[in-house]
């Protein structure tokens, strides 16, 4: 056991060269950025007096966090939970640790999560952070999120999302991922639709208002709204991306047919779906959360809400990896990502590079007018 300092928390946990879930109590210092976000988000939404619920709480670092870093309104209550007695003893001496006295606002369980979610009243605020999927507590998890609530879903089973295994995807997701270079972004996309497709049967619209890839992970915060209408408009915004693996062309479509070819090269298009087609990120919040960042002297943090600040900007499914645009277009050489995207606006379209891989650009400008663009370059 060592002592460990994350944001303005001190805590015990477990330490292992390998991070795996068979420590007693599971802490990955990888997923600190996970951690620094949701308190940011927080910080930033025009929302006081939550009940916040951690039904996976592990060493309890994400909840003390937030009693410690989040803005003294926003806390009504805020419930830990891990079916795990370490876990649960841990926890308790995390907050004696940070001199956090238990009051009415701090509840502690030690129950399964489905069972401390459906036995709670509800919550405004969930966190879903899981080893792997988080398939097995959404159900519960929409059923207790309130009206304008927030519900933040983590997921690591990465490669079942963005195409490894193509059957798992289907299976756990209800989806055909493709592995191709935004094969992230189509993977984030078919989570949402699934969190959404399970809060739809609960007459529940979730919208995503932030939403990011990185490293094993993706993660989702979404704002719920309640109704049989919001939630059908969500369902409406659920389609496939047809991609074409020879040219590069992609598109969105409401529907696919067999043996569709490339308007471009005639080559049998690839598919991908259903997945989410609406947007990734709410741009008010983004805004609040990029001007909260840079008060955190975190580099990697205002790194990526810097570069998203700039991407949310942008509508479009998907984005253009530069160098395999000009490898796949036969094009001399690879032009540096500045100068693209200053050359893709001043030819009237928006351009942004994409937090989800580097070198790489996500712009509303269509494949063959970027072509034209790296010609002239070239
Ligand atoms: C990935 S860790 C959570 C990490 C934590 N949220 C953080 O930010 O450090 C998953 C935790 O969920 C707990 N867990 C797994 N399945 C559970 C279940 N069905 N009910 C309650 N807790 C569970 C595990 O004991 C583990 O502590």
């Amino acid at each position: 056991m060592e002592t460990i300092n994350e944001g303005k928390a001190r805590f015990k946990s477990y330490v292992d060269d390998k991070i795996s879930k068979k420590l007693p109590v599971f802490y990955n210092p990888v997923m600190k950025l996970n951690r620094d976000v949701s308190v940011l988000l927080l910080n930033s939404v025009e929302k006081d007096d939550m009940q916040l619920a951690l039904p996976l709480a592990a060493t309890g670092i994400r909840g003390i966090r937030f009693l410690l870093e989040l803005k003294k309104s926003k806390i009504k209550t805020i419930s830990f939970n891990d079916k795990s007695d370490e876990a649960v003893k841990l926890i308790k001496s995390n907050l004696r640790l940070n001199k956090i006295k238990p009051k009415d606002k701090i509840k502690i369980f030690n129950l399964d999560a489905n069972e401390f979610l459906l036995n709670s009243k509800g919550f405004d605020y969930i966190d879903i952070d899981p080893f792997g999927s988080p398939n097995f507590l959404l159900d519960s998890a929409v059923k207790r999120i309130a009206r304008n609530g927030i519900l933040a879903v983590t997921a690591t089973d990465t490669a079942a999302l963005c195409g490894s295994s193509k059957n798992a995807c289907l299976r756990k997701y209800w989806s055909e991922a493709l592995k191709n270079e935004f094969c992230h972004e189509i993977g984030l996309r078919i989570l949402i639709k699934k969190v959404q497709q399970i809060a739809s049967q609960h007459d529940k619209a979730l919208i995503p208002i932030f939403s990011y890839s990185r490293e094993h992970y993706f993660r989702i915060f979404f704002g719920c709204e309640k109704g049989k209408k919001k939630a059908d408009e969500i369902m409406k915004k659920h389609g496939y991306v047809v991609y074409c693996n020879k040219c590069l062309f992609r598109e969105t479509v409401n529907t696919i047919f067999n043996n569709e070819k490339c308007p471009f090269c005639n080559s049998k298009l690839d598919s991908a779906g259903k997945l989410w087609l609406g947007q990734l990120w709410d741009k008010k919040i983004v805004v609040s959360m990029n001007k909260e960042a840079k008060k955190i002297k975190d580099k990697e943090l205002i790194k990526l809400m810097q570069i998203i600040t700039d991407e949310s900007k942008i509508n479009s499914v998907g984005f253009y990896d530069i160098a395999k645009v000009v490898k796949h277009n036969k094009l001399k050489y690879v032009p540096k990502k500045e100068l693209l995207i200053k050359e893709i606006k001043k030819a009237g379209f928006k351009a942004a590079e994409t937090h989800i891989r580097p070198n790489s650009i996500r712009s509303d400008i269509t494949l063959k007018e970027l072509v034209k663009i790296i010609r002239k370059i070239n």
